[in-house]
């Protein structure tokens, strides 16, 4: 793999086999010597320009565990906010020897122009761009649904017929586009609940159903309930729904936990608005993934990086 930049192009028997190193990489977080030698003298650097913690953090631990050496780059505080451009931002990285690069960027499509740019000789890993994409937040969900469901048989397994129902800021999450992608690539079927305001405008070619109602779609006993996190430094004042009307409507509150079908799983990928999209008994529950999600993303980066700057690199 010569970059990862999203889940819409990744194969079944791709994505099966990148999970699986993602279990090797797990047994090795679980060990006393969490260190592997693989990525001795490679250089990773993670580019931020908006802000993260949870994906940030655990690409530089994946990064450490297999023994690479790690810069952070944040664009606050960098020489971007003076107007350096992606292009000399890049360069800049390349001289230092970058061997990949983690870019986080509120652009649309700014991963795939730094992959093809020339700028830069480094695998590219999106990790996350504006609306568009955030597929390892996909690998590591898929990597946690398959965990819960087969334990320590899950190698080699797909997601085949598991439901999976996505509710909320649809519109704008990159999480819910690139789960679409590759659970129903692994065979998962896919619904999204939200309010119509937070559904985007042409969903004809998206392989999954719609609905507006919460209740409903809990009463069906999906597998899998994915909350998103309401993105409200994307809506104006005036949006409908209001946080009241919102978390009223398509909230997971403590009555629709409550009425969840008993062996249902509960995921967000954080950060959580806990009382609007959430609430705590929901999101602190046994039923909630909410902190797997966080410990599989260190196993699924490290995963990610091994397929990236070990051995030779493949276009795909
Ligand atoms: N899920 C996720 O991307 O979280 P961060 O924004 O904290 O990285």
């Amino acid at each position: 793999m010569r970059h990862l930049l999203s889940t819409k192009t990744i194969t079944r028997d791709e994505a099966i086999a990148l999970l699986d190193i993602a279990e090797d990489m797990a047994d090795v977080a679980g060990r006393e010597v969490k260190k592997l030698p693989t990525l001795r003298g490679k250089t990773v650097v993670n580019l931020f320009f908006e802000d993260s913690t949870r994906t940030r953090i655990s690409f530089e631990a994946a990064a450490k565990r297999l023994s690479a050496d790690v810069i952070n780059f944040s664009a606050k505080g960098s020489s971007v906010s003076k107007g350096e451009s992606l292009k000399d931002t890049a360069q800049t990285l390349s001289a230092m020897g970058a061997d990949a690069v983690v870019i986080r960027h509120h652009a649309s499509g700014a991963p795939l122009v730094l992959a093809q740019s020339g700028w830069i000789d480094a695998g590219i890993i999106n990790a996350g761009d504006g609306t568009h994409e955030h597929p390892t937040q996909a690998l590591l969900d898929a990597f946690t649904i398959r965990r819960r469901l087969h334990g320590t048989a899950s190698r080699g397994k797909d997601l085949d017929g598991v439901t999976v129902t996505i509710v909320g800021d649809i519109l704008h999450s990159r999480v819910a586009r690139s789960n679409l992608w590759l659970l129903t690539t692994l065979g998962a079927r896919v619904s999204f609940v939200a309010p119509p305001t937070l559904l985007p405008a042409d969903t004809s070619a998206w392989p999954a159903t719609f609905g507006f109602d919460l209740d409903t779609a809990i009463d069906a006993g999906p597998d899998v309930v994915m909350m998103l996190r309401i993105q409200a430094e994307r809506m104006s004042a005036s949006f409908f729904p209001s946080p009241r009307e919102y978390a009223r409507g398509w909230g997971l509150n403590d009555e629709r936990f409550a009425r969840l079908r008993a062996d249902s799983i509960v995921m967000h990928p954080g950060p959580m608005n806990r009382g609007l999209e959430i609430s705590s008994a929901a999101a602190d529950s046994a039923r909630s993934t909410v902190l797997e999600q966080v410990a599989n993303g260190v196993s699924v980066r490290m995963a990610a990086l091994y397929l990236l700057l070990s051995g030779d690199r493949e276009d795909s």
